[in-house]
């Protein structure tokens, strides 16, 4: 057994035999028949073996892997197998292999299936690890624009993009193990490059059971047809389900996770950017520690425990994720130190303003002089982001992007201040209750929902982001209830815009 690190490093964790077996009798069942699989990092071969048990179509079978053990074993279990000759084990790096060179002399219909490591690159970073495309090959590839400028990526999306590549114009299909997020990656790659893609399908799998690894992950498949540009794939629970729950598709230059719920409302599809209601996300400033405060017995506290006494002219009410989620918006307990009224503002100017919340600020200088991320770097000290007129507007529609729930709340100031969001939350700035709640109404109407939910993929880490709500044309569906001239009432800037052009 490999050690710990190392199994992380190679992703070494071999695909118990019940699953493989159901793997390929869900192939047999979807009418695969191939003259040939592949394997390309086989392990101990478990899906390699489950294929030669299950498919009498095949003539030659390739497994490779850069364990030598792992293939000697395999080389153990086909000893005893009349087919066993059918069979080339190959020691190699996946990196270095030419896969279009290794399928070349296959026949056709090839079935290149597997289960490629799991770990990302930042995992891989932090082994001190070399199992990694090389960095040239890697950004000189043609086919990764999906990838580059990512500062963290899934080794296996590398992988199954490169294998993607070797099938294009050959007759076969792809049944690899991952995480769902990386088989839609791979799909919108496929489908924005126009691969010919026949059929293909995503089947839910249980990881936690089968890895003891929580996270979603899937069996994609996708058929490879020449002169085939099918652009959807069915959408199915289990690995034995018969029945697709929906339809994953690339529309409006994406991968949407229900293309016939969108195709529905095609006409609530965003073309032109908003001017008058822009989605923001809430503040953020990767402390929360020192800016994040709770009220307990009438005083400030920090998360350190400490009591804060400051000003309060850089204090707001604040709400978190869970409690706007909850529909908890009325009173905030919470506070949150804003040291900017914009972005890039000076800060300096709180030790005149404000001299209290300036000491604090440098009582907690290593925390907040120690943010990580680069964005902090070359800006006025203690700087925070996603401030503008809009985090300070009175009303705002908000939703939490963390929580699996199509739900908007008004949110009103509070104690006569505005009220912040931490950056989980996304919404529109409103100036006037009327505003707010005309917006949450068309926002939590089932046209909306429908909408909504044909770009949301629950079991991302943040389903509902920024970018899926920017696809909603509001005006479009104001239309739809018979409301447009309501919501033009309060269209400010554009209406401001127009009585500036009338004075020239
Ligand atoms: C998740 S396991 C899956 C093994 C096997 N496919 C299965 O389903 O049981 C990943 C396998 O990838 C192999 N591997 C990791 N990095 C590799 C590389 N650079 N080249 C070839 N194989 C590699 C590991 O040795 C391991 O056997």
């Amino acid at each position: 057994m490999a050690k710990p690190n190392q199994r992380t490093e190679f992703g070494d964790f071999q695909t118990p035999q019940p699953l493989a077996d159901a793997v390929c009798r869900l192939l047999r069942r979807r009418g695969t028949k191939p003259a040939s699989v592949v394997e390309p990092t086989c392990g101990q071969g478990s899906l390699l073996l489950s294929a030669l048990e299950q498919f009498d179509t095949l003539d030659a079978a390739v497994g490779l892997d850069v364990n030598p053990d792992h293939l000697a074993s395999v080389q153990q279990q086909l000893a005893s197998r009349a087919d066993g000759r059918k069979v080339r084990l190959v020691h190699a790096d996946f990196f270095a292999t030419d896969w279009a060179a290794m399928l070349a002399d296959l026949p056709e219909p090839l079935l290149v299936i597997g289960n490629p490591p799991w770990v990302t690159n930042a995992q891989l970073g932090s082994l001190g690890s070399k199992n990694l495309p090389v960095k040239s090959n890697f950004q000189k590839h043609a086919g990764l624009d999906a990838l580059t400028g990512k500062s963290n990526f899934d080794i296996s999306e590398w992988m199954l993009i490169r294998l993607m590549e070797s099938l294009d114009g050959r007759r076969g299909t792809l049944a690899m193990l991952c995480k769902t997020a990386v088989a839609r990656k791979l799909l919108l790659h496929a489908w924005k490059h126009d691969f010919p893609l026949g059929a293909a399908a995503i089947y839910g799998m249980d990881a936690e059971l089968h890895f003891g690894a929580s996270v979603e992950a899937c069996l994609l498949v996708c058929e490879f047809r020449p002169g085939c540009r099918q652009q959807t794939a069915g959408v199915y629970e289990t690995l034995d389900a018969r029945n697709s729950v929906s339809e994953l598709g690339w529309r409006v230059g994406r991968v949407v996770a229900n293309v016939e719920a969108l195709d529905r409302w095609s006409h609530l599809v965003r073309g032109e950017p908003d001017e008058d209601y822009v989605w923001r996300s809430g503040v953020k400033h990767d402390c929360a520690a020192a800016m994040e405060l709770r009220l307990a017995d009438g005083r400030w506290r920090n998360k350190l425990g400490e009591s804060v006494d400051i000003e309060p002219a850089y204090v707001f009410p604040m709400l978190k994720s869970s409690a706007v989620a909850a529909g908890r918006t009325e009173h905030p307990a919470s506070g949150m130190i804003v040291t900017q009224f914009a972005v890039n503002a000076p800060t300096d100017v709180i030790r005149v303003t404000a001299p209290k919340t300036w000491a604090y600020l440098l009582a907690h200088a290593q925390l907040l002089d120690g943010r990580r991320s680069s964005i902090y770097r070359n800006r006025p000290r203690f700087s925070v982001f996603g401030v503008g007129e809009y985090t300070f507007a009175p009303y705002k529609v908000a939703i939490s992007g963390f929580y699996k729930r199509l739900s908007f709340e008004v949110v009103g100031s509070y104690q006569d201040k505005p009220v912040v969001f931490d950056d989980t939350v996304n919404f529109l700035a409103c100036r006037s209750k009327r505003e707010a709640e005309l917006l949450a109404g068309l926002l939590n109407s089932e046209p909306a929902a429908e909408f909504l939910s044909a770009f949301v993929f629950w079991d991302s880490k943040r389903p509902i982001t920024v970018d899926v709500l920017r696809r909603l044309d509001l005006q479009q569906l104001a239309g739809h209830f018979g409301r447009t001239g309501e919501l033009e009432q309060f269209g400010f800037r554009k209406q401001r815009r127009a009585a500036q052009k009338s004075l020239f």
